[in-house]
């Protein structure tokens, strides 16, 4: 859809840019209001947008981000697919959270032909670092107008304007990130919660996982705009914090003034408004004792660690590239615990690794007993083109991997349900996240451990610190009432 008349200075507009980040992005916003404008005028009513968001913290985050600059621009954000700008966030971490996307995009087409031509089709995330599914796209997928990667997050503005302005499809990945940008806008979707980057990438290189080669190498936030970001929402009414990061312990270590995770912790914790903090995701290769003795300490951090284990067979965990054995990682449990009795665990596990045996298997059946973990996330080894797993000869049997993960989610599911049944009865503090949708008359909340509570109330609590007692167990969650 190239518009005349005003875009007819386009060329001019992009060489007048400024160079600087994020001044440049702004420059943009502004430069597509008046298209913005006449869009909207076109269509007599006030465009629209919506954001589909696959995957973890990270793309939520962006996501964020991506909403704010559709917001300063003018669009209003809609509930469904069914917008003007439609934006697909995608993950590429396994191969189910991949195919999803294209029968979407597929969907999208058919809106855009037969009721939409102005709508504008946009593909960001994980997926689209992958050269092979960008020419995918180009040639069976005609109709999308944007493509950007991980690394483009931040220029949407300046790309949207490229886009309108040659009125072709514009792609633009980046293999690698340059700098951090800050101070761009973002538009949170809770209130009261919300996460915080502290360092993007990953340098693991674990040998099942893409992340690396699509999020790029380690790059740390400083500690002064990771607070200053903190105090700001603060002022505008959040109380709890996710610190955001694939390995948060190896946080600072690339900064020119290298700062320690369990450092930036205790700034964090100095936050004047800050209620919660949490974090995701520690490596348990450098959980740290000054992390653990931190923790301890603190009356704000949340006593629940996300420590992904992935295998319970040491053997299998050097073929990951973990860079721990089980034993080791059954002697740090130990020893958070030993700090910290009432910390909640959790974790990631997959099944079917290739050459993962039954004997391997059963180990992780033993550690999932020893540790016994509030809740875990299990997935079937799905492969990654380009990581060193792909290569494997020796991949298990489908069949065989969908029998060892139902018995694991079956035991996992019984030690979940006995630990939460060991609160039953107990009172504890929720932040109360959302009106239930499903029964009537209730609303959701979120103990310190991460766990969900459905008690009697209604909107007014939102945002709210209350305390309830947890009247019963349902497995993974409680039915509670408030108190006093
Ligand atoms: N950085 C985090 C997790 C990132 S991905 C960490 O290191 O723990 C989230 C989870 O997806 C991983 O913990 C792992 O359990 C799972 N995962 C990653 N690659 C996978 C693959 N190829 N197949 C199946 N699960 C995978
Ligand atoms: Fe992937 Fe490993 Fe990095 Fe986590 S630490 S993102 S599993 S490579
Ligand atoms: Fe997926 Fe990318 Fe996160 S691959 S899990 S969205 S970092």
């Amino acid at each position: 859809m190239r518009m005349k008349g005003y875009m007819e200075t386009g060329e001019e507009i992009m060489r007048a840019a400024p160079s600087e980040e994020p001044a440049r992005q702004y420059y943009f916003m502004e430069k597509l209001k008046p298209w913005f404008l006449k869009a909207c005028a076109a269509q007599g009513r006030t465009l629209t947008y919506n954001i589909q968001t696959f995957g973890c913290q990270m793309n939520a985050k962006d996501s964020e981000k991506l909403s704010g600059i559709l917001r300063e621009i003018g669009y209003e954000e809609a509930a469904t697919e069914e917008a003007d700008f439609v934006l697909y966030n995608t993950c590429t971490v396994r191969e189910n959270a991949n195919t999803r996307v294209y029968g979407r995009i597929g969907y999208l087409g058919r809106l855009k032909r037969s009721r939409s031509p102005h709508m504008k089709i946009a593909l960001c995330g994980c997926m689209m670092q992958e050269a092979h599914v960008v020419a995918k796209l180009q040639k069976s997928y005609p109709f999308v107008d944007l493509i950007f990667g991980t690394h483009n997050i931040y220029q949407l503005a300046e790309l949207l304007f490229r886009q309108i302005y040659y009125g072709h499809m514009v792609v633009e990945i980046r293999e690698e990130a340059d700098a951090v940008v800050e101070e761009l806008p973002s538009e949170r979707k809770f209130s009261f919660k919300a996460g915080v980057n502290i360092m993007y990438g990953c340098n693991n290189f674990c040998s099942y996982c893409i992340v690396p080669y699509v999020r790029g190498r380690e790059r740390s936030r400083r500690p002064e705009d990771i607070l200053r970001e903190m105090e700001e929402m603060a002022k505008s009414g959040v109380t709890e914090v996710m610190l955001l990061g694939q390995n948060v312990n190896s946080y600072g270590k690339t900064l020119k003034t290298p700062v320690s995770f369990a450092e930036l912790l205790k700034l964090a914790e100095e936050v004047e408004g800050i209620r919660r903090i949490r974090f995701m995701t520690p490596h348990p290769k450098d959980l740290s004792d000054e992390l653990i003795g931190v923790m301890a300490e603190s009356k704000k951090i949340c006593r629940h660690v996300h420590l992904p284990v992935q295998s319970g067979s040491s053997r299998i965990l050097k073929l990951m590239n973990r860079h721990y054995t089980k034993e080791d990682y059954l002697a740090l449990v130990a020893r958070i615990r030993a700090a910290m009795p009432d910390v909640a665990l959790t974790t990631d596990i997959i099944v079917g690794y290739p050459g993962e045996t039954e004997e391997d298997f059963m180990e992780t059946m033993d550690l999932v007993s020893r540790v016994r973990y509030v809740s875990a996330f299990t997935f079937l080894y799905s492969k990654r083109t380009g990581t060193p797993a792909a290569a494997i000869k020796d991949q298990v049997p489908e069949e065989t991997a969908k029998e060892r993960y139902d018995r694991l989610v079956g035991r996992i599911r019984e030690i979940s349900g006995e630990m939460a049944q060991a609160d039953t009865g107990k009172t504890a503090e929720v932040l109360v996240e959302e009106v239930n949708a499903k029964r009537h008359g209730y609303v959701t909340g979120r103990l310190a451990n991460n766990l969900l509570v459905h008690f009697p109330g209604d909107e007014s609590l939102l945002g709210r610190y209350v305390d309830v007692s947890l009247t019963e167990c349902m497995g993974f969650y409680y039915i509670g009432s408030q108190k006093g």
